[in-house]
């Protein structure tokens, strides 16, 4: 037998309603938020990620699935979709026909991480990005779409983290201070928080280490070296978002896992989900089109959210979608019959009913039984009568009882009840 590869998973039919779901959900909160979806490839090539997620992340540094193709050329599988939603708005020059963007999408990811509940190495985001405004209102329409997309699913019980990393300059004042307080912390940090120090002391605050954590506990905080325009841009934020009713938690320590976020970011945690509580995420990025090599700064802010993660609360609150049916079973006793099956099915798939029939020449019996099995509203049976009489016979799986018709009152009495 040939098992599937570590990290991956199968999603069987039975799980398929859940995500049907949530897939709806998606698409039409973000529809009544006016974002329009934009497909990407699943590669890129390997620059776009390094370039804008940061060489100090774990994401680039020891997570991403990466190979030379037979053409010579570095490839990687995307980690994340801001990156290559980025390459893309500056490729398709999409900024041209309108000065402000409301995307959003949906798709697999791939991440090269210990797989355990909740963390899987190919998972599927939900994302979407505002790309063309700087103002606090961008920030609070993007966490408002969140916002209403986690209140469409019904998830319960969740809170929503925020912080501001300040502008460049705010964020490189900052950075100093840490650098000099870590310093002097260095032989106590782990070995990873060490080589943060070096590349981006930030990093640091979002180490999981026991002892890295009780030595950030004391670290300088954000908050007292945003300059006037940050502080300005994160009140204005915090008020809008209140204003809107959106309750949030403050977390000076928060800085996410990707190193192109400026001012706002923000996180949405789960009790459900033990150690990977998070099961969404984002931020502003002012900065990020420029380190593409586009002409000017464009502002930008979005978020995504984790679909595995998603699926493991709605299950764990005991969520249970409606399964769609399949309709109707033909059975029937003689290979013979056979084309006028067929030509039942084809004539209720037509008018938009589910049918299914034998395809494993069965006994009447044991067709029958697949009908039980297959929790069809209605068996229509053509045996030697029917066929003799020009008639169907349908039996009411749901109340047992049985009916013989003639052939066009069978058919308007089925487009009747289950259309
Ligand atoms: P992220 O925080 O890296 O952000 O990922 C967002 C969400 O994806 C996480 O909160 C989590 O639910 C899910 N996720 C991440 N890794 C895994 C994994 N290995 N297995 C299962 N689920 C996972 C981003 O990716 C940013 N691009 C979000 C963003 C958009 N920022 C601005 N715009």
């Amino acid at each position: 037998m040939i098992g599937s590869v570590r990290g991956t998973k199968d999603i069987l039919p039975e799980e398929i309603p859940i995500w049907y779901f949530v897939e709806s959900t998606l698409r039409n909160v973000s529809q009544l938020f006016g974002f329009h979806e934009i497909r990407l490839p699943i590669f890129e090539k390997t620059e776009v990620f390094q370039r804008s997620i940061g060489e100090a992340t774990d994401v680039v540094n020891k997570e991403m699935y990466t190979f030379i193709d037979r053409g010579g050329e570095s490839i990687t599988l995307r980690p994340e979709l801001t990156a290559s939603v980025v390459r893309s708005v500056i490729a398709n020059n999409l900024l041209s026909e309108s000065p402000l963007l409301r995307l959003w999408y949906y798709g697999p990811l791939f991440r090269y991480e210990r797989p355990q509940k909740g963390r899987l190495r190919q998972f599927h985001q939900y994302g979407a990005e505002l790309i063309g405004s700087e103002h606090p209102e961008a920030d609070v329409e993007i966490i408002s779409l969140a916002f209403e997309i986690i209140k469409g699913l019904g998830i319960k019980e969740y809170r929503l983290l925020l912080n501001s990393l300040g502008n460049l300059q705010s964020r490189q004042n900052y950075k100093q201070a840490l650098l000099n307080y870590f310093n002097e912390q260095a032989n106590n940090l782990s070995k990873d928080s060490r080589e943060r120090l070096l590349r981006n002391p930030l990093r640091i605050l979002d180490s999981k280490d026991p002892h890295d954590i009780e030595i950030i506990r004391s670290c300088p905080l954000i908050y007292d070296f945003l300059d006037k325009e940050s502080k300005e841009h994160y009140q204005t934020t915090k008020e809008l978002l209140t204003a809107n009713g959106i309750q949030y938690i403050e977390n000076p320590y928060l800085v996410r896992g990707l190193d192109y976020y400026s001012h706002t970011v923000f996180e949405f945690q789960n009790i459900h989900l033990g150690a990977q509580d998070s099961f969404g995420g984002g931020g502003r990025y002012n900065e990020l089109f420029k380190q593409f090599g586009y002409k000017t700064n464009v502002p930008g802010i979005g978020f995504a959210l984790g679909i595995e993660r998603i699926i493991l609360i709605l299950q764990a609150q005991g969520f249970e979608p409606v399964n769609e049916n399949i309709k109707i079973y033909i059975a029937y006793n003689k290979p013979e019959y056979l084309p006028k099956v067929i030509e039942i099915a084809r004539i209720l798939r037509t008018n938009g009913i589910s049918t299914i029939f034998d395809l494993q020449k069965r006994s009447l019996k044991a067709q029958l039984k697949e009908a039980n099995k297959s929790n069809v509203l209605f068996t229509i049976i053509v045996g030697d009568d029917e066929i003799a009489n020009n008639t169907l016979s349908l039996k009411n799986m749901l109340e047992g009882t049985q009916s013989n018709l003639p052939i066009r009152e069978a058919f308007n009495f089925l487009f009747k009840t289950l259309q």
